[in-house]
């Protein structure tokens, strides 16, 4: 298994700068329609930045988004941050319902998410873009990749090909996978539950969901940066922070010399 990010972050800057005027920002922008259309140069340059954070429970994913927000403001960029499930749309709230109890079917679960993500897309995420923002995204359809392959048993190829055909969720400009060992991430949550069976269950679920994840970061075509998200919370921050700005900073100044 490689812990290596499929984006070599070490390329010098002028080779990343002359890059980014030779290739074509990648086509994200989707209409909420049957085809899939790309993005034309004009509206390229008019949409904003799509960042998402994913990992296991116990990662660390939100304590990063937070405080990555933070940093992102602190330097002037205009950056909103989501979660999903949302807490929003009604599928969102009967999925924090019923979910925790155990309520529903693999299968419901799934479609639940993604009626759920749909709504978020087209209310939330892609008008963000559209203004321009950072969208900063705590779980997106990866996490039902890693997640719902586990429960339903369909391969996670299948389940993110659902969500790109039949949803159009928009593609990150980079899905950050804040890998931790399951142990790690169950420590950190504070080991609530005492029952001894659910903690074993809990464990080899994640251990699961871990290597879908990884599995995800190797062979998916999304652009990802695997984290060892053992590190300190500062440390996560500063690489996931590096890895934004550089990014946010070669497309301004190929659109500046575009204009
Ligand atoms: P989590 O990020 O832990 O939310 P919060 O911290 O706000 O409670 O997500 C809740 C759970 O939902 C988590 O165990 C992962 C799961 N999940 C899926 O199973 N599939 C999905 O598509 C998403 C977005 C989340």
């Amino acid at each position: 298994m490689t812990y290596q990010p499929k984006t070599d972050l070490r390329v010098p800057f002028l080779v990343l700068a002359a890059e980014a005027s030779k290739t074509a920002h990648p086509p994200v922008l989707r209409e909420d329609t049957e085809a899939t259309v790309p993005v034309n140069d004009e509206q390229r340059h008019a949409r904003g930045f799509l960042f998402v954070l994913e990992g296991i429970d116990g990662a660390g994913k939100t304590a990063a988004a937070q405080l990555l927000e933070k940093e992102l403001r602190a330097r002037g960029l205009d950056v909103v941050r989501l979660r999903e499930p949302t807490s929003e749309s009604k599928w969102g709230k009967e999925i924090r319902d019923r979910s925790v109890k155990g309520e529903l079917d693999p299968e419901e679960e799934l479609n639940l998410f993604m009626r759920d993500r749909r709504w978020h897309v087209t209310n939330k995420i892609l008008p963000y873009l559209r203004e321009g923002k950072i969208v900063l995204l705590d779980r997106y359809f990866f996490a039902s990749g890693a997640y719902q392959t586990t429960s339903t048993g369909i391969h996670w190829s299948e389940i993110l090909r659902r969500n790109r055909e039949e949803i159009h969720a928009p593609e990150p400009d980079i899905v950050f996978l804040l890998d931790v060992p399951v142990e790690v991430g169950l420590s950190r949550l504070g080991g609530r539950s005492g029952d001894v069976n659910l903690q074993f269950e809990k464990r080899g679920r994640l251990e699961k969901v871990r290597q879908a994840y990884l599995e995800m970061a190797e062979h998916d075509s999304a652009n990802f940066v695997v984290i060892d998200a053992r590190a300190s919370l500062q440390e996560v921050v500063t690489q996931i922070l590096d890895a934004i700005l550089e990014l946010v900073n070669r497309h301004r100044s190929a659109r500046k010399a575009v204009d």
